[in-house]
């Protein structure tokens, strides 16, 4: 029987040398599906607000926006371990409310870690997070929260440090991740980051091939679900529009 991962389950993974699938997820009933494909770790991403949402990038997202999506995947009741976002300004201002947001993406989204965008910047507000004992996931590199200083979505070269369970490195070049992967005794989890890091995340929708409106270098795509759509739904508007459907097959006799 599978039971909920916990940090130290995925933490473990990296001291037995077992790579990390992880990927995000925004609702629940995609989240009941992945559940089933061997992902150990489902991140609610605040990139919800570009491939769910439609906004140009993350910093419109709220804290609202998250819960709202978290309690949705952790309806789900996935094996996975559930990591929520803290989207922009629910914990760059100060400690409380850094904590009061982590507070509640576990309290009352379901999650059981929360996930920041920084390096030593935020250092000492993942370290009150995690003395309240809500564990955090750090994320260094190329951090979509900071497009305006970075003047866009670049790949980073410098070397952060974060106290977290684990770290995402994002845009980050593959000899660099390599060397962050064998210096940490946490895990490394990549996008962009090449293939030595101790996991991987990709966006769902990425992978899917269901936005076509960004596609990094780094994203591979698993499937055509756009076309797989847009055919399904062009012959459902057809019938329709031809009164083939409803048949007598799918209506009450
Ligand atoms: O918001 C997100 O989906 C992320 C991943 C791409 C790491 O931060």
């Amino acid at each position: 029987m599978s039971r909920r991962k916990t940090v130290l389950d995925i933490q473990a993974m990296k001291g037995r040398g077992e790579k990390i699938c992880a990927l995000t997820c925004y609702d629940y009933p995609t989240a009941r599906i992945i559940d089933t494909c061997g992902v150990d770790l489902i991140l609610v991403g605040d990139s919800a607000g570009v491939v769910f949402s439609g906004f140009d990038n993350t910093l419109p997202v709220t804290v609202e926006d998250m819960l709202y999506h978290t309690r949705a995947v952790v309806r789900a009741k996935p094996d996975a371990l559930v990591v929520a976002d803290l989207p922009f300004l629910s914990y760059q201002v100060d400690m409380r409310e850094a904590r009061l947001n982590s507070g509640r993406l576990v309290k009352d989204g379901g999650a059981e870690a929360v996930k920041l965008e920084g390096g030593k910047n935020v250092a000492d507000i993942i370290r009150g997070i995690v003395d309240m004992d809500v564990p955090v996931m750090g994320h260094i590199g190329l951090t979509p929260q900071s497009i305006h200083r970075m003047g866009g979505y670049k790949v980073q070269g410098k070397k952060e440090a974060a106290g977290a369970f684990s770290i995402v490195l994002e845009g980050i070049p593959l000899k660099l991740a390599r060397k962050i992967t064998a210096e940490l005794s946490i895990p490394t989890i990549g996008i962009g980051a090449g293939p030595w890091c101790d996991g991987q995340i990709l966006v769902l929708h990425d992978i899917l091939g269901i936005c076509d409106k960004y596609s990094p270098k780094f994203v591979k795509k698993y499937a055509d679900a756009k076309t797989l759509i847009s055919s399904a739904v062009s012959r459902y508007s057809q019938e329709v529009k031809s009164g083939e459907f409803p048949d007598e097959e799918h209506s009450f006799l």
